[in-house]
């Protein structure tokens, strides 16, 4: 079973790889970036993005920062580096992972006796951020895929996969691990406008790994679900309240039809997406420009004068998820968000 790893860190070229998402399924265009603002314009433009790729682009940024800072003497190294750091935090708001991506390896650094071992303790933290990753996404896989039966077929929204992450996937981690176990697993990839992850990123992904999918206009989900044709829902996270979960704008929508139908509806993400002590309303949602609303291609499709609402996020109350998968294992309602981060799941 394949499954695409985004991004890499090259010690020797001092540069970070990665797949320029915005180019796919057309292109699979490599991304030579070697300087902090590189990154944060590709994170801005969504070249590289899904938050626990967001976490391990910030702890890669953290070292690449490290690696290209010149100041000689270990208190102002560390000035430039914290500053650089900030200006990649600040880059997404919502998704939790990017400013913890940072966090870990300034962490790591902010005792280093000098700049030679601040670099060292820099590559060596962003490494772990990264092969932590995938082991918890495999851990979620495992997890998950118990909860499938042998012939499920899955809806999910935006892309929670090997993309958005540092390989196998979250929510299509789990698909990936029940398909590894034997089980004949098939998804409905809701397209997710307005920049279409779902229709792009999910069908790519899947469809290259020979994994049955299948791409619906996000407006479809309600007649699928009636119709029978759904047996759950997967979603991944890109920041978990006390209340509730952030993701793609339109998971809210899936989680209420769920809901309705009588479907379960299982968020999928690590604990490093986790912000219990953290209400909704205090989050900051991020706002996205105009033209990825009123411009598909080179057309217009709203008038000029018309303005739009463009939110990359919404929260879905925890009363409407029927579990969420961590790598610790799956906490069910009620949810005791403080024990699970403790490591007491079930
Ligand atoms: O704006 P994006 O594409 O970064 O949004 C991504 C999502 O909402 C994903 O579902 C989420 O990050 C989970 S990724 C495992």
């Amino acid at each position: 079973m394949n499954s695409t790893s985004p991004i890499s860190l090259d010690k020797k070229t001092r540069c970070i790889h990665y797949i320029d998402q915005t180019a796919l399924p057309n292109e699979e265009r490599i991304v030579e970036c070697r300087s902090v603002q590189r990154l944060v314009k590709g994170i801005q433009r969504l070249e590289i993005r899904g938050a626990p790729a967001l976490g391990v682009a910030g702890a890669f940024g953290v070292a690449l920062a490290a690696l290209q800072c010149r100041k000689k003497t270990i208190g102002p190294f560390l000035e430039v580096v914290s500053r650089d750091a900030e200006l990649l935090r600040s880059t997404r708001p919502t998704a939790v992972n990017l400013g913890w991506g940072t966090c870990r390896v300034l962490d790591a650094i902010k005792d280093a006796p000098d700049v030679p071992a601040a670099r060292e303790r820099a590559l060596i933290e962003a490494e772990k951020v990264f092969f932590e990753d995938t082991a918890c996404c495999h851990a979620i896989g495992d997890h998950g895929a118990r909860l499938l039966t042998d012939t499920s077929t899955v809806l999910t929204h935006c892309n929670a996969g090997a993309l958005a992450c540092s390989s196998w996937g979250t929510a299509l981690g789990v698909i990936r691990s029940a398909i590894k176990a034997g089980k004949h697993v098939s998804v409905i990839a809701c397209e997710t406008r307005p920049l279409l992850q779902g229709a792009r990123l999910t069908a790519w992904e899947l469809s290259r790994d020979d994994i049955p999918v299948k791409v619906i206009a996000d407006s479809m989900a309600a007649s699928l679900m009636c119709s029978g044709s759904i047996d759950a829902v997967i979603v991944g996270a890109d920041r978990i309240t006390g209340d509730a979960v952030f993701n793609k704008i339109g998971t809210y929508m899936h989680a209420i039809l769920a809901r309705y139908h009588g479907i379960p509806f299982y968020v999928a993400a690590p604990l490093s997406t986790f912000d219990v002590n953290r209400k909704a309303c205090e989050v900051v949602v991020e706002e996205r420009g105009r033209d990825e609303i009123t411009t598909i291609g080179n057309r217009t499709y709203v008038p000029h004068a018309v303005p739009v609402w463009n939110p990359a996020f919404d929260a879905t109350p925890l009363e409407l998820v029927s579990g969420i998968i961590t790598e610790n294992g799956i906490i069910r309602p009620p949810f005791a968000l403080t024990d699970l981060i403790r490591g007491r799941t079930k």
